[in-house]
């Protein structure tokens, strides 16, 4: 291959960046081309083969060992280009031990805070950028839809507005200053487009979808994020209407690229280009297989190392021309130069990762967004507990009346895998981390209330149930794409000691707490659920709880919606905790003990019975009726809900000129008023419905909103302004327009109906 080339024009940072790519594609052989469209995953092969042989110019889960290794042996190669590299640090830096792992995306979406969304994907920026990676494979845009699909957690949840404007946050965050900044990391928005509206919850399966409803409802969230900047797209798995996503050309060249004017690079998903040829089988061979990912516009091929030869082949065969493969090069060699990667390749910063990773900053940022990701579904006045304490200068609540004595239950209450969910240290993906983030970086629920509760007060702890039997810890196997395929989740039978063990603890205190939910075997990629109850002894444990007649507080730490017993739903108090990461257990201690307040709503509907999917809040209207014949389809808790420990009224919505042109905005006010004690922080929440569509269109969407502080006794008026031109449907000729007539503006603290506010105002031309 000759000698390294050292004072080339590609070389020089003052010749402009499309010079210095044309200078360096001229010196490039074809298998130096190809190996730049490969990202390889570095965890189980060999390196020497990956970057050496393979000329592979990315790779993906490299662990921190072997990191500088990877970026020396590229700085060796003949021309020297710089290693791209990048991971999934889907909320922190996942695969670092002691990073800051934040509560998921489904629990921060709670949070209906873009601005906190924001501080979090920086943070996680700083702790990644420090390592190594200049990448992350975050955020996930899919919308919530089917509550078995095992990738629910991973999203902001069902509503594309919600998701659209906390993504773009998020991806600012990601990439800081631009992608020159030191800080900041390349976001990898995902995934592109349509994956998550599966078959029965199954992962992958082919989705139904048409143009249409692409537009309508999964397009806008990542439109949004390229106009926010995102520098780079990941693809899904699944194919649309027989063209498996990686073949789009439609989506990836029309849309992405032409309509949107992305010029950001795309990344396939794992093994896309394989699972043309050995899954999909819409390709005989690799060769065939390259071409047309080549030719749909895809960059960066994730995980197909036989992407190496078979692109190589296709043009030998005349499947694609050189010229293709060119022009995807050129997309990712442009990248490298605006990370500055060829004048300083960012290798690990030992002393940078000793200031940022796991900082108290951060910890301190994590404790807020755990805080506020919370939701209170159900409270009969119990909570705050002893109607709420008040913590003392160390964040402990200080002692005042009886002490009580709180049994802590559940197999939940004590596990830091509950807390973290998934991409997070030991979850499946990377060998490095078999024992996951260090014990004392996680507070668990018990340690929670240990560290919070008043000090004279009692804390127990008894197990109670598992979810899992030991048979769903046997052994994996290999999937023909290389990823480990877990077998059938096998329920933990009820145990009668357990049971005993745990209402003997419960009928000696005052309160119990039960921390129930699911694990990481009933989560994540191919292991989505045909079920939504709460697995193994759980249903069992809460119903003999309830039995006690001490009064129960159920907490939910899990990754989606449970069904729930009634046991649970008819507790004294029930909060949902979306594994909300490394501090969550303090978190969910403060909030009984009325250190906080309860602020979180829902990004996602809860089903009453698996048989209700999908449930979700903004279903297209003219069905029959709204109810099964044996259930109604009224959810069990509605998109935006979520109570306070006090009374917010809404009163006096006014819209200030009802009569609007389409560039125009719906100005409105809305009087809020806390009749209660406590203080607020009230998510007020704006739909519009379009009473007259030329189309079926959804009963009502979320167009706006807006979170206010609310003292305890105070009125306040919010303003809301929503764009007319936000009041938009898509045609049936898949234009997305503003239909000129009668619209409602429907305000509110949820998507319920009965609970909102409606005034009615006109769109004129
Ligand atoms: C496959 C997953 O679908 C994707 O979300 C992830 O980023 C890649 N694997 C890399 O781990």
């Amino acid at each position: 291959m000759g000698q390294p080339v050292r004072s080339a024009a590609y070389l020089d940072p003052e010749a402009s960046v499309e010079a210095r790519i044309e200078d360096l594609l001229s010196r490039m052989t074809l298998p130096e081309k190809v190996g730049q469209l490969l990202m390889l995953d570095a965890q189980h092969g060999d390196l020497a083969d990956i970057v050496s042989a393979k000329l592979a110019g990315s790779v993906l889960h490299v662990s921190p060992d072997v990191m500088p290794q990877a970026m020396e042996l590229a700085r060796r190669t003949r021309l020297g280009i710089p290693l791209l590299t990048a991971d999934d640090g889907i909320h922190g830096h996942s695969f670092w031990p002691g990073a800051t792992i934040f509560p998921t995306q489904l629990a921060m979406a709670c949070t209906w805070d873009p601005s906190l969304l924001h501080q979090v994907a920086r943070a996680a920026a700083t702790e990644i950028a420090a390592t190594g990676i200049h990448g992350t494979f975050s955020p996930v845009l899919c919308i919530t839809r089917d509550l078995r699909w095992g990738r629910i957690n991973e999203t902001f949840g069902e509503d594309p507005f919600l998701i659209g404007e906390l993504g773009a946050a998020m991806v600012r965050g990601y990439q800081g200053e631009g992608l020159g900044d030191p800080t900041a990391v390349l976001a990898y928005a995902k995934h592109f487009a349509g994956y998550s509206e599966t078959l029965g919850g199954r992962d992958a399966s082919e989705a139904d979808l048409s143009p249409r409803k692409l537009r309508s409802w999964f397009l806008p969230p990542f439109e949004q994020a390229a106009r926010a900047g995102c520098r780079a797209f990941m693809l899904g798995y699944q194919s649309i209407d027989g063209v498996p996503i990686t073949a789009n050309e439609w989506l990836i060249n029309d849309v992405l690229k032409g309509e949107w004017g992305f010029t950001g690079t795309l990344v396939t998903d794992w093994d896309n280009v394989g699972r043309m040829v050995y899954d999909q089988r819409t390709c005989a061979d690799y060769a065939e297989a390259a071409a047309v990912a080549v030719n749909a516009g895809n960059d960066l091929i994730m995980a197909t190392p036989a992407f190496f030869e078979g692109a190589q082949e296709a043009v030998a065969r005349g499947l694609i021309e050189e010229k293709q493969i060119d022009d995807a090069v050129r997309r990712v060699l442009r990248l490298k130069f605006e990370l500055g990667l060829f004048e300083d390749p960012r290798t690990p910063d030992p002393e940078r990762q000793a200031q940022v990773i796991g900082c108290r900053e951060h910890a301190d940022l994590n404790l807020e967004t755990a805080r506020r990701s919370l939701v209170l579904l159900r409270n009969e006045g119990i909570l705050p507990l002893e109607g709420g304490l008040t913590a003392d200068g160390a964040g402990r609540a200080a002692s005042q009346g009886t002490p009580r004595t709180i049994a802590v239950i559940g197999p939940n209450a004590d596990s830091t895998e509950a807390m973290l969910g998934d991409w997070a240290g030991a979850t499946g993906q990377v060998p490095w981390m078999p024992e996951g983030h260090p014990r004392e970086s996680v507070e668990t629920v018990l340690d929670g209330l240990r560290a919070v509760a008043p000090a004279d007060w009692t804390i127990t702890h008894a197990r109670g149930a598992d979810i899992a039997s030991p048979a769903s810890n046997s052994e994996w196997s290999l999937g023909p794409d290389g990823q480990p395929q877990p077998p059938v989740f096998t329920p933990a039978p009820v145990c009668p000691a357990q049971l005993r063990e745990a209402t003997a603890a419960v009928e000696a205190s005052d309160y119990a707490v039960v921390v129930v939910g699911d694990t990481i075997d009933l989560t994540g990629e191919v292991r989505s659920t045909a079920t939504l109850d709460l697995q193994g002894g759980q249903i069992a444990l809460l119903d003999a709880v309830a039995a006690t007649g001490t009064p129960m507080i159920v907490v939910l730490a899990q990754s989606k919606p449970s069904t729930l017993p009634d046991s649970a739903l008819n507790a004294a108090a029930l909060i949902e905790a979306f594994n909300p990461g490394m501090r969550g257990g303090r978190a969910i201690a403060e909030l009984l003990l009325g250190l906080i307040e309860p602020s979180g709503r829902l990004p996602v509907s809860f089903a009453r019975h698996v048989g209700q999917q999908p449930v979700f809040y903004n279903q297209v209207r003219g069905q029959h009726g709204n109810r099964y014949a044996d259930l109604t389809q009224d959810p069990l808790f509605a998109f935006g809900e979520g109570l306070t420990y006090t009374t917010v009224a809404y009163s006096d919505l006014v819209v200030h000129d009802p009569d609007v042109t389409v560039d125009g905005t719906i100005n409105a006010t809305v009087r809020l008023t806390n009749s209660g004690s406590r203080p607020a922080l009230e998510t007020v929440q704006a739909y519009i419905s379009d009473l007259t569509t030329t189309v079926t269109w959804a009963e009502q969407e979320l167009k706006g909103f807006t979170q206010v502080h609310i003292p305890p006794g105070e009125s306040l008026d919010v303003r809301i302004g929503i764009p007319a031109s936000q009041c938009s449907l898509v045609t049936a000729d898949n234009r997305r327009v503003v239909e000129p007539g009668e619209f409602a503006l429907r305000v509110g603290p949820s998507s319920r109906r009965e609970q909102q506010l409606s005034a009615q105002f006109r769109i004129r031309t």
